[in-house]
């Protein structure tokens, strides 16, 4: 799998053990930044990552800021971003199995190396589900304001 990996300052100490994580499961990941631990706005590396996503067809990205929230809110408004926070093993398959998440992100202050390896894991084990989720899923691109949901 290929992956793509941004943060902000409150993700930055992670990157790098994430990265490494990342290619010892024989995957490949590159990183978008940013190259230092000094202050920046997390909606502008969600959108770095989530454009290069989209732009490269079957590759999926990896998202950390503090608390992982912040950075997953403003890559889901980038249409056919699925970015997903996850807490644990259960959510990151969940979210591959029911959602065809793209994006798996996290708080480095929230969750521990350990959950973080395993949560990598199970995400790329995990294939999407289709069948009844597919149609769902395509609803999601309608949620827009306005959109006629039926
Ligand atoms: C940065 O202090 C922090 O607000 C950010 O990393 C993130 O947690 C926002 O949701």
């Amino acid at each position: 799998m290929k992956f793509y990996i941004a943060t902000d300052h409150a993700g930055y100490t992670l990157k790098s053990y994430v990265k490494e994580y990342v290619r010892s499961l024989g995957h490949e990941i590159i990183d978008l930044g940013p190259d230092s631990a000094d202050r920046v706005d997390y909606p502008d590396f969600a959108k770095k990552c989530a454009h290069k996503v989209l732009e490269d067809e079957g590759s999926f990205g990896i998202l950390i800021c503090g608390t992982g929230i912040g950075i997953s809110i403003a890559a889901n408004k980038v249409p056919g971003i699925r970015a997903a926070l996850c807490h644990d093993t259960y959510t990151a398959k969940l979210t591959r199995l029911h959602n065809d998440a793209n994006i798996l992100c996290f708080g480095e202050r929230v969750v521990g190396k350990g959950v973080i390896e395993d949560m990598i894991s199970v995400f790329c084990e995990t294939e999407f589900e289709g069948g009844r989720h597919a149609g769902r899923v395509g609803k999601i691109e309608g949620c827009s304001l306005g959109a006629n949901l039926g």
